[in-house]
């Protein structure tokens, strides 16, 4: 099977109806949908995602009506719908009965979200139910921000890839932990900064440990230390202006090596930089990242090298995932 790509969500409905996962665009990335109350076409979901069975998908709703389907709203998560939904916020809650346990991994929270996207939308009204959407790439590689990625990371698997274009946040939703209302934890960064979750409930936001840890694994079992992975091997730098790489790797540093700036060099490129934003901005910044590694990850590069970024607002999401990308290569 060879995905087609097209503008339809009515042939995006089509084929959900036939039990097929679409990708479908949301503001983040892509995500490879299937209807809630379909268990078959769910687990196709992760077998054409290679993902375990124990990491939950994230159900994506239209509005607070049918969040309220899904799951049990208490008044934090009332207060933080009310600001940020539709928007790239996932809300993880006690779970309703009709949802079916394979899609929480046997667990009785769920992860929600109203995405923001208007394709993602049509389609969700004209299904006229939630659909789980984890995103539309494989277990640990990066999740796609266009159409032609998602073909390129698994259109041989698909029926149908609805294309909105270019994702506008590039990073994936910020995940939050409501289950103890007194305890609000942030599970994963992403484009909602922490001190704005503060700011609307009014309390401290606890941050889980980003790491391999059994604790944090339990607690978002998606949370591997190694994600997000260009097949090319990646180094993470603090500053590459000036930086000398140790002296077992400076083969690797020369020799076909892409260099990934967070602003634009000042200096004539020679084709073997990039940068993520032309003028310090950590927006344009996030928007960029994924489909740069994706990019480079399908030249001819032996070796990527990229630095990091301010460690502010969604900067936070995007060293996040710099330092998954690059695991045990941050020097
Ligand atoms: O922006 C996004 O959130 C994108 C778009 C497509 O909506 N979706 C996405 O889904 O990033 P996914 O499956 O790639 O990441 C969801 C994360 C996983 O790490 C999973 O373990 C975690 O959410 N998760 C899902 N349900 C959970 C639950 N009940 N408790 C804790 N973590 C959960
Ligand atoms: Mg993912």
């Amino acid at each position: 099977m060879r995905a087609v790509i097209g503008c339809s969500p009515e042939e995006a409905v089509a084929q959900l109806k036939q039990g097929n996962p679409v990708a479908l665009p949301t503001e983040t990335v892509y995500g490879l949908a299937a209807p809630l109350w379909d268990e078959d076409a769910i687990l196709k979901v992760y077998a054409l995602k290679q993902r375990p069975s124990n990491n939950p998908l994230i159900v994506h709703v239209l509005d607070e009506c049918q969040l309220k389907r899904v799951a049990h709203v208490n008044a934090q998560a009332a207060k933080l719908v009310n600001v940020f939904w539709p928007g790239p916020l996932t809300l993880i809650l006690p779970k309703k009965p009709c949802v079916p346990l394979i899609v929480t991994a046997q667990q009785s929270s769920v992860a929600v979200r109203a995405p923001n996207a208007p394709l993602f939308r049509k389609v969700l009204e004209l299904l006229g139910m939630p659909l789980v959407a984890p995103s539309a790439n494989k277990f640990q590689q990066v999740s796609p921000t266009c159409a032609q990625h998602v073909m390129h990371g698994m259109g041989d698997t698909l029926s149908y890839i609805l294309d909105g274009g270019l994702c506008p946040l590039g990073i994936e939703s910020t995940i939050l932990s409501l289950l103890d209302e007194q305890h609000p934890t942030l599970l994963r960064y992403g484009p909602i900064p922490k001190e704005a979750l503060e700011d609307v409930l009014k309390h401290s936001v606890h941050i889980s440990p980003a790491d391999t840890s059994d604790h944090a694994t339990k607690l978002c079992p998606g949370l591997f230390k190694k994600h997000y992975s260009p097949h090319t091997p990646l180094y993470l730098v603090d500053k590459l202006q000036g930086f000398k790489p140790p002296q077992h790797l400076e083969q690797q540093f020369h020799q076909q090596a892409a260099y990934v700036f967070f602003t634009r060099p000042h200096r004539t490129l020679t084709g073997k930089e990039f940068y993520l934003t032309e003028n310090e901005d950590l927006t344009e910044a996030a928007a960029n990242l994924f489909a740069t590694l994706q990019d480079l990850d399908q030249g001819h590069f032996k070796s990527i090298w990229i630095e990091t970024v301010p460690h502010q607002g969604i900067g936070c999401a995007i060293n996040d995932r710099l330092n998954r990308a690059a695991h045990d290569r941050f020097l």
